[in-house]
């Protein structure tokens, strides 16, 4: 315990003088000081620090998807932490206004003294998309190069050893995998949900082939009609969805596609409500994140118009690709495509309700 003259002080506690002695502009350095130019480093340094908060909400969640399995109350801790990690992501949207502030004139005061540093060489930015699962091959590059050879020796070290460890998507497709009700005592989920399939789209020729259609309603519903059908061969066929995986169309096995389509579809199952948080949570986590490079991109837009950033890359063009381009989780996004209506979807049976809640309550929490 503390003894009175020990008692922590609010300033001692938060480190605050420390903290404030951290912004030290160049333009005062070389003579004059750019107003502008502190409202730039806070905003950065506010950044790294929610960063920073993210990451240990991540590493906290990476450390649960390595145990053999995860139960109900992970589940919730997991998701509780999806909440807080997109609470902080609409902060760091948000936050661009107020940097926005700033004229692109008032920024040309200090920009040619801070190059070429630059937003390429923030690790803990590249240690998130990291450890959420934006693999190397997925990156765009600038001039041919990605964004490590902006960096030092030790920086790209400690990437490329992070890059070894599971990363959430690894972490999210192996624990799908061994979701133990697809096929259950004689039940198939797949084979039970795929018939569902067939039957709907049989139902959509039937209606096709059948109606009173100007040539214009024919031609839009033959089109609807044919690429519902694509889209439903290509998830049914597993060595076409394999061969997805080789070229980068598609990251999630075969049977993690299917065990999230069950989620997705049977949220309403008690059991499976966290399980649904939490795919909804990766959804919304990578969505939150592309809405932030999005928005990144149109303020350096405003900021410096079409001239190359700091770090050598085409600026706006590269930040705008980015966003379309480094999302993570748009295997489970698109599962929508494969979707049936709710009173169209197989009844599961009884016993695999009952069997889901006992498999969840097993195994014993150890946090
Ligand atoms: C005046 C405001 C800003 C401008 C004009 C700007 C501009 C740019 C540009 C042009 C790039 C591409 C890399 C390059 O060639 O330099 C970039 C990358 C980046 N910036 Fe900014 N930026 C601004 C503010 C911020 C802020 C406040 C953050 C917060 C941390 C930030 C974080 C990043 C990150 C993480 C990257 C790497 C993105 C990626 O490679 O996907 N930037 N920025």
């Amino acid at each position: 315990m503390n003894s009175k003259s020990k008692t922590v002080t609010y300033q001692d506690y938060l480190k605050i003088p420390e903290l404030l002695r951290l912004q030290q502009p160049l333009s005062k350095e070389a003579g004059e000081l750019a107003h502008d130019e502190v409202l730039f480093i806070i905003t950065h340094q506010v950044y790294e620090l929610w960063f920073k908060q993210i990451l240990h909400e991540l590493d906290s969640v990476l450390k649960l998807f390595q145990k053999e399995s995860i139960n109900e109350r992970h589940m919730g801790i997991i998701v509780s932490r999806f909440e807080r990690i997109i609470e902080i992501q609409k902060i760091l949207i948000a936050q661009v206004a107020v940097l926005e502030t700033m004229s692109p004139a008032d920024f040309l005061e200090f920009r040619d003294l801070l190059a070429p540093a630059s937003g390429f060489q923030s690790i803990q930015f590249r240690l998130l998309e990291i450890k959420m699962g934006l693999i190397k091959e997925r990156r765009i590059l600038f001039e041919r190069q990605t964004f490590s050879s902006e960096l030092r020796d030790e920086e790209r070290a400690i990437l490329e050893e992070t890059e070894k460890d599971l990363s959430l998507f690894d972490g999210v497709n192996r624990w799908l995998e061994r979701t133990p009700f697809l096929d259950f005592d004689g039940f198939s989920f797949w084979d039970s949900y795929k018939e569902a399939l067939e039957e709907n789209l049989d139902k959509q020729k039937q209606s096709l082939d059948s109606g009173h259609l100007s040539a214009e309603e024919r031609e839009r519903m033959e089109k609807n009609y044919e690429s519902t059908r694509k889209n439903i061969e290509a998830i049914m066929d597993e060595e076409k969805h394999n061969e997805m995986v080789e070229t980068g169309q598609r990251e999630l096995s075969y049977r993690s596609l299917q065990a999230a389509l069950l989620i997705f579809l049977y949220r309403d199952q008690p059991v499976l409500y966290l399980p649904y948080r939490l795919l909804t949570g990766l959804i919304d986590m990578d969505e939150y994140l592309t809405s932030w490079r999005y928005r990144h991109a149109l303020m350096a837009h405003r900021m410096i118009g079409r001239k190359t950033g700091t770090g050598g890359s085409s600026g706006y063009s590269y930040l705008r690709a980015t966003a379309e381009r480094h999302k993570v989780f748009s295997d489970f996004t698109n599962l929508t495509t494969f979707f049936l209506p709710r009173s169209k979807l197989p009844t599961l049976p009884d016993d695999i309700q009952k069997a889901l809640g006992f498999y969840y309550s097993q195994s014993k929490g150890d946090l």
